[in-house]
């Protein structure tokens, strides 16, 4: 893989999401870019607007039995199952690496419980992160499993709790995998939320013919990579046009005119996750070629892309 060659375009790239400014629109995607260590050997982490750090729970897990990720035409399937070293590790060796570069840093929470939701957002605000992306995808264990981002009143406890909790920014991220993300939207935004990321996986399965075993030993995964794109490009229009709330895009984006896309449906910055397994520097080539999108059009600021889509 070659590193993108530097270009500086005449454009201002810096966006600001939910009273946070970002250098320029790119973040990585959360569980697709760790905390940053492999991806930094390739270039400094500065060049990125920030980083949505892999997904912390409140006690370490050993995540999801092998095998855990799967390919599929244009995407892959993956049940990691939230594999990490908890929320008091990252704070204590993860976060001062991260803060060693200029970059906004997101942690990604997950939990069993509003209360675990709670304690992980007063812990991590504590300890200096900038903004808190609360992942509701995960099974709520009241709730006898049921994931939190299916259910707009579970959705927006779980907002609620967080928002009472975090000194800093509390942006949600909305599952989609519902009848219609703009009712979640909309619980979360009257919860609370200072801003909304979309979007997570979709639930997704592949069986192998002659074994008529499922390849992932959880069964079923989630898919992620360039087959979803179009689902995010219409997912985060329609919670545009339903909530006044910031939005971080992000599903399928490999290139400059998928990131225009999201922007264009409304997102304010956007993400790049699966991409980056298979370049390194895409996040790099993403940002690059939207600038050179926002030039091309005669922008002075990339930002003037957000919710530019002209419907029919
Ligand atoms: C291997 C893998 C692990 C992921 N882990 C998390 C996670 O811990 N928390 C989270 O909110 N999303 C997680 N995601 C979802 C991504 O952050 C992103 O929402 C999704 O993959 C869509 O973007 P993409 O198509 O650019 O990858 C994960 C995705 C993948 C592929």
């Amino acid at each position: 893989m070659v590193r993108p060659e530097r270009r500086d375009l005449p454009v201002d790239q810096s966006v600001d999401l939910a009273g946070v400014r970002l250098k320029n629109p790119i973040v990585v995607a959360s569980g697709t870019f760790g905390f940053g260590r492999e991806y930094g050997q390739f270039y400094d982490l500065s060049e990125l607007g920030g980083i949505c750090a892999k997904g912390l729970t409140l006690h370490r897990r050993e995540g999801n039995p092998p095998p855990r990720i799967a390919e599929t035409p244009m995407g892959i399937l993956n049940s990691v199952g939230l594999q990490n070293p908890g929320v008091d590790a990252f704070i204590e060796h993860e976060l001062p690496e991260l803060r060693k570069h200029d970059l906004v840093v997101i942690a990604n929470i997950s939990g069993n419980t509003p209360e675990e939701y709670g304690i992980m957002c007063e812990k991590l605000s504590e300890a200096g992160v900038d903004m808190i992306e609360v992942n509701i995808s995960c099974p709520n264990v009241k709730a006898g499993g049921l994931a939190y981002g299916t259910k707009p009143e579970l959705a927006a406890e779980v907002t609620r709790v967080a928002k009472e909790h975090a000194t800093v920014p509390v942006m949600v991220k909305l599952s989609p995998n519902v009848t219609d993300v703009t009712e979640i939207a909309r619980a979360v935004a009257d919860a609370g939320a200072d801003a909304l990321s979309l979007i997570n996986t979709l639930r997704g399965m592949r069986i192998d013919v002659n074994t008529r075993r499922p390849i992932l030993k959880m069964n079923t995964g989630g898919l992620s990579g360039p087959a979803v794109l179009p689902v995010a490009v219409r997912m985060v229009w329609e919670v545009a046009n339903a909530v006044d709330l910031p939005i971080l895009g992000m599903g399928g984006v490999a290139k400059g005119e998928d990131a225009a896309q999201l922007m264009l449906a409304g997102a304010s910055a956007v993400a790049v996750g699966t991409a980056c397994f298979a370049d390194p520097y895409a996040p790099i080539r993403v940002r690059d070629g939207l600038a050179q999108i926002a030039c091309a059009q005669g922008l002075d600021k990339v930002s003037d892309l957000t919710g530019g889509v002209r419907p029919w």
